[in-house]
């Protein structure tokens, strides 16, 4: 088996801290799994060009942080459990560590871009932009946050001007003001028969109606779409073209360019959710760049950067921005300038391509866990996706599995909590999120409590129910 040797890269500081540094960024991402053993320091030495001393001091320095263990005569192991990650000493993830495994919720690996957000905040306070940044941003975000939201935007594949550009906080409050903006009482929203959830729900907040749109195994149906269009006389569609939630599919250029045929025919606009794009780099043009004047475009750096951040960006026609703006203003004023800062340096000095990449990377080792613990099962997934869409076999529901893994230790989502209509939703299936959980081995454990259960369906079931 190939050593652990750690990536340096254009880490800063003592050399022996970044090695530490390194080694729980592998600890986050999985690269160093618990009970892993590393090579002896004279060879780690060896390996980076370093003196025997220096990964000497940053083993004694792992050991302090209890990130890991040295076992005289045998050598030094990655923890049973690794406290740094947990305790706020390194990196405070706050995703626990103990208790049920939570394989529930979408969110992308921990701590990946956490040097670099300390990095920046560093230069935030030792510079003198803070005076802006402390005050209010109302009628106009800044430039250069606008700057970098364009190339946010542009590594997305969409082109847009400064005025058609709005800074959110992430893309659930972009999803917010487009509803608040733009929708009267009673207008008709179209969805996915099955879709990111707080969306109907925020529907039904502010009374507008929704409807579900059949999808088959290539995504959304135009045909169908057409049906509803003639109707009744919807004001829009919502959908998730890329990595959708929760079935993982991504539309195909031509199932997209069929979609904004009937979208144009019928004069509909378009909210196009991409939260997911950015980490899949082999996906088909966003309709927004296919048709801009009929999409809105809806996007964070929640899943490729950090959610907490609470950064998102909208792209809409110039003519729709003023009562966006407006929406923005009248429910949060602004995007705390302080993390659009952040958010603006990592992607204008050009960091936030490689910790793309590290999601990226991360999601794919998760996929691979995934398919090579669930193997024997059909398992719908994305080899870039966060999340996996577990079809169930006889004699499951959606909702027994849940409560079947949850009895054993492990959360998920079932098929009906992701349905706009209930009625239609009689898929029963699963979705698993696989980059929640910090510790590869409690993911693994989880996936094979999921992997027992569709071995044994209720009937023949080992596991108690
Ligand atoms: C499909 C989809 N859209 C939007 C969001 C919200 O993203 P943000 O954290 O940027 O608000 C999520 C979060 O899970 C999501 O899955």
């Amino acid at each position: 088996m190939a050593i652990w040797v750690p990536d340096l890269g254009d880490r800063r500081g003592p050399k022996y801290l970044q090695i530490v540094e390194a080694m729980v960024d592998d600890m986050a991402s999985g690269r160093l799994t618990v009970g892993t053993k590393l090579p002896p320091h004279r060879e780690l030495a060896h390996q980076l060009g370093l003196s025997a001393n220096t990964t000497s001091r940053a083993y004694a320095e792992g050991v302090k942080r209890a990130l890991l263990r040295g076992e005289v005569g045998r050598g030094t192991f990655v923890r049973a459990t690794a406290p740094g990650l947990n305790e706020g000493t390194v990196g405070d993830l706050r995703r626990p560590s103990a208790g049920p495994i939570d394989l529930s919720r979408n969110l992308p690996p921990p701590g990946v871009a956490e040097r670099h957000i300390r990095s920046v905040l560093e230069g935030i306070s030792r510079g003198h932009e803070m005076p802006s940044l402390l005050d209010f941003q109302v009628e106009a975000d800044i430039s250069r946050h606008v700057g970098a939201a364009l190339r946010w935007l542009g590594f997305c594949g969409v082109t847009a001007g400064p005025d058609e550009v709005l800074i959110t906080n992430g893309a659930q409050h972009g999803l917010f003001c487009i509803l608040t903006a733009l929708f009267r009482q009673g207008d008709l929203l179209l969805m996915e028969t099955l879709s990111y959830s707080p969306v109907r729900a925020m529907a039904e907040r502010l009374g507008l109606r929704t409807a579900a749109i059949t999808t088959d195994s290539e995504g959304l149906c135009p045909d169908d779409l057409a049906r509803h269009c003639e109707r009744a006389a919807p004001k829009a569609l919502y959908l998730i073209p890329t990595l959708h939630v929760p079935t993982t599919n991504t539309l195909s250029a031509d199932r997209r360019k069929a979609l904004l045929e009937v979208v144009r025919r019928h004069n509909l606009l378009a909210i196009e959710d991409d939260v997911f794009g950015l980490l899949k780099p082999d996906r088909p043009s966003p309709l927004a760049a296919l048709d801009p004047t009929r999409v809105i475009y809806v996007t964070s750096v929640s899943k490729c950067l950090a959610p907490g951040l609470r950064v998102g960006f909208l792209r809409a026609p110039a003519a729709m921005v003023p009562s966006l703006r407006q929406a923005v203003n009248l429910s949060a004023w602004m995007t705390p300038p302080i993390t659009a800062e952040v958010a603006s340096r990592l992607i204008s000095e050009g960091t936030a391509e490689p910790i793309i990449r590290s999601h990226r990377a991360i999601a794919a080792s998760r996929q691979r866990l995934a398919r090579s613990a669930l193997q024997a099962h059909r398992v719908v997934a994305d080899p870039h996706g966060l999340h996996l869409w577990l079809p169930l076999p006889k004699g499951w529901t959606g909702e027994n599995f849940r409560l079947a893994a949850e009895k054993n230790g492990v959360l998920l989502s079932e098929a009906r909590a992701f349905a706009v209509d209930p009625a239609l939703a009689t898929v029963e299936a699963v979705r698993l999120c696989l980059s929640h959980e910090p510790d590869q081995g409690r993911v693994q454990r989880g996936l094979e409590v999921v992997r027992q259960l569709l071995d044994a369906p209720p009937m023949v079931m080992r596991l108690s129910v």
